[in-house]
Order: C-alpha cells, then structure tokens, then sequence
C-alpha cells in the first residue's frame, strides 16, 4: 500500500525513534508539523515533513488532507472486548441506588458475564467480539490489548483466550492477549479462594503458556477479590511461564496492589482511581506505566484517576477504554481521551500522549505504534475538517473522524 497524504492542515505526535514513553512535563509537549505531507509505503510510514518539502514525481495514490488533521490510531491497552450479553440490569439497579460491589456480592456482576460466556460457542463468543473490534477500529483504535476473565473455569477461560487468539490471526492491527483469570472468585470456590489460586497456577497457566495464548497476566487486586498477597502468588507464577504482569489494581481500595506490581515489574498498574502518596512513590523511577481508565469512573460515577498528581510528579500516564459489559460498555478512544481533558485535567496534548505513545508503552508496542516515526506502522486517524485538534475533545459526542488507516489500508466506514 503505497500512499502520499498531502496538504495536512496538522500532522500530530510527530516523534523519534527513540523516544517509547513520555513522562511527567514532557507529556505537555506534542511535536507537530503544519501544513505537511506523509508517504506510506508498504503498510509504514516511510517519509513526512513539511509541504515545501514533499516530493513532485509521487506515482502512487494521493490522498489531499486540505483542513483535515492525522495523528497516529488510538493505542487502547486495556479491555475485554470478549464477552457475550450484556449488564443493563445491572445498570439501572445502580440508577436505583445499589453499587458496584453490591451487585457483585450478590452473584451479579464479573460473575452475571461469566454465567453468560460459559453457555456460549466459542463462534458465537467470536462472532460477538470481532463486531466489537470492528466497532473500535472504525472509531480510531489502531492497537489494542484484550483480557479474559468471564470464562473463571479451565474450558471458558482457553475459549475466551482462543477467540482473541483468532481475533489476532484474522485482523491485520497488533493484539496483545492477556490471563485475567483471576478475575473474580468462580461460584464453585466461593469458599475457596486458596483452591481456586491453586488452579489457575497449576492447571490453567501451564496450558496458557504452552499453547502460547497469552503475553501477559493481570489480576483483580481488590477487596473482596484477591489480595496482594494472591496478587504476588499469581504474578510470580506468570513470571515464571514467561508472562509479563499487568494489573488491576487500586480502583475502590489501596490495598498494597501497587507495591506488588512494581515489585514485579509489572508493565502497568490500570484503575487508580484511588491514590496515596505511597504509591506514586513506589512507583517513581520504575519501568511500570500507570493506566487509567476514565470510561469506568464516568460509567460507575466513582472517582476519576488523579492525572495531575501522578502526572505533576513526574509520572507518566496512558490511557485505556476499559471496554467491558460492566464498567465500560464503550471503546470509544476519543471520548476516552475527551473525559480526561474534561474531569482529570488533562490538556488535550497531554490526553494524545496519553492515548498514544504512552498506550503503545503500555501494550510493549512502542517500536511499532503509538506515534508518526519513519518505520512505525501506518495505523492513522484523519480527521474531519476541524479547526485544531482539541476541537476532537471540546465538541465531544460528535464524530470527527474522516477515516482510519491500518498498515495503510483505509478501512471500511
Ligand atoms: O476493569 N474491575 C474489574 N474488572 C473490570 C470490570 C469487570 C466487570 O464489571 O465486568 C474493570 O472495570
Ligand atoms: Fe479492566
């Protein structure tokens, strides 16, 4: 696929090869060329620059971009787009004054989605999950991280992580797969969380390994989940098969869940929405990114991640749909990013590193995404005519997306 956009009114996230994260004040700078061209050749970016400078002799398609705007494809590193049915139900008995936890404890919740994904196909689960993928390519996702965690039984957890398996092999965008298994407590351990722990490192983990269905592993570190304690245990056993850890951590409770990921080197700690000093300071000078996911706070109407502070302290932040049936049921990346300008007080250049480069970072994909660098790939959003780029998030709700680019490839609108 060989493409020459010209006359970009912006060209957004413009980035040398070596820079694979930004952190603290860094994340206000967004590197940007006006007026300018990009050439994709073979599925990457082969050349940009200013329009003086574009070449006369192009041969090859071209694509005039007057007034429109391209930045790299949203890097989302946090869902569960593999999941069937949905938690409406549960949605209005929030409305009506019951939480999150509350409808958990009673069997809804994690558990509603896993008694629903146990009866299903694994074609029919597939089926479900690629409209999702689809749906999330053509609103800006370029890159993307799935997880298991509804399936909470050997059989459903390989089904989910076998639909994500070929979700990978049948879309041409990059898929990171990862072992949420404990996800939350099956009904059949209810009283029995060393069992259940117990199963997963010994009979699930082995095969997620072997068959190679999984890059990394995640654990729901949460009061009335698991502990850090289970969390250390399930990250340490991971490690051990090769799988890099990732965790949910600190959405309700601090409960030492952060400390654990650090201490193994965990590639992200997401939700955090709740912080104490220990923790950003725990997590300074490490390789762990934070994550946090905006969809769910705003969903739940629970606290949002404090950016400023983990930003202010130098650092860095991605940010990630958290698409799921209970707490997210959206993947939309811009209205992601348009929450985190609006309630965490992002500047708009802060919520596009956010949601690119420091996502690709988070997925382990920043050689590849996450930023306009000769030799990425040419997973691109143009935009609509706008008037700048935080028009994308001050007019939310809107589409301002023109097309998507996949190695090149416009997709279907
Ligand atoms: O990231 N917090 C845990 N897991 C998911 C929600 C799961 C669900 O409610 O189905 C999350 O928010
Ligand atoms: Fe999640």
């Amino acid at each position: 696929m060989n493409v020459l956009f010209k006359n970009i009114k912006e060209l957004l996230q413009v980035r040398a090869a070596d820079v694979s994260v930004v952190s603290g004040i860094d994340m206000k700078v967004l590197p940007t060329i006006k007026n300018a061209y990009l050439i994709v050749q073979n599925g990457f970016i082969a050349a940009f620059g200013s329009m003086d400078d574009c070449p006369r002799d192009w041969r090859h398609e071209v694509v005039d971009a007057q007034g429109k705007i391209i930045l790299p494809s949203w890097c989302d590193s946090h869902t569960h787009i593999v999941y069937t049915g949905n938690r409406e139900n549960e949605f209005v008995s929030r409305i009506n004054g019951m939480s999150y936890q509350e409808i958990a404890e009673n069997g809804g919740g994690i558990l509603n989605s896993a008694k629903q994904l146990e009866k299903v196909s694994e074609e029919q689960l597939y089926k479900e999950s690629k409209n999702r993928l689809e749906e999330v390519i053509r609103q800006g996702t370029g890159a993307i991280e799935i997880k298991s965690g509804y399936g909470l039984t050997v059989e459903a957890e390989l089904k989910m992580l076998r639909v994500i398996r070929q979700l990978k092999n049948n879309y041409n965008l990059p898929i990171k797969a990862t072992f949420l298994g404990a996800h939350a407590l099956p009904t059949a351990f209810k009283n029995n969380k060393k069992g259940y722990v117990k199963l997963l490192i010994h009979e699930l983990l082995p095969i997620v390994a072997k068959e190679q269905l999984a890059e990394y592993i995640d654990v729901f570190c949460e009061k009335g989940f698991f502990t850090a304690k289970d969390t250390a245990l399930l990250l340490k056993a991971g490690q051990k098969h090769g799988l890099i850890p990732k965790i949910h951590v600190n959405q309700f409770n601090a409960i030492g869940g952060v400390q654990v990921g650090v201490e193994y080197n965990a590639l992200s700690v997401d939700h955090l929405e709740v912080v104490c000093l220990e923790d950003i300071k725990a997590l300074k000078n490490t390789s762990t990114i934070p994550v946090a996911l905006p969809n769910c706070s705003h969903f739940l109407g629970i606290p949002f991640t404090p950016a400023r502070a983990l930003i202010d302290a130098g650092l860095p932040l991605a940010l990630a749909s958290d698409y799921n049936p209970g707490s997210a049921p959206s993947g939309n990346m811009t209205q992601v990013a348009a929450l985190g300008c609006v309630k965490m007080k992002m500047t708009p250049k802060e919520v596009i590193n956010a949601a690119t480069l420091n996502g690709a970072y988070a997925m382990g994909l920043e050689k590849e995404v996450g930023s306009i660098t000769v030799g990425k790939r040419a997973n691109l959003i143009l935009t609509k005519e706008i008037n700048s780029y935080p028009y994308l998030f001050y007019a939310f709700g809107t589409n301002h997306i023109d097309s998507v680019y996949i190695n090149g490839e416009k997709q279907d609108g």
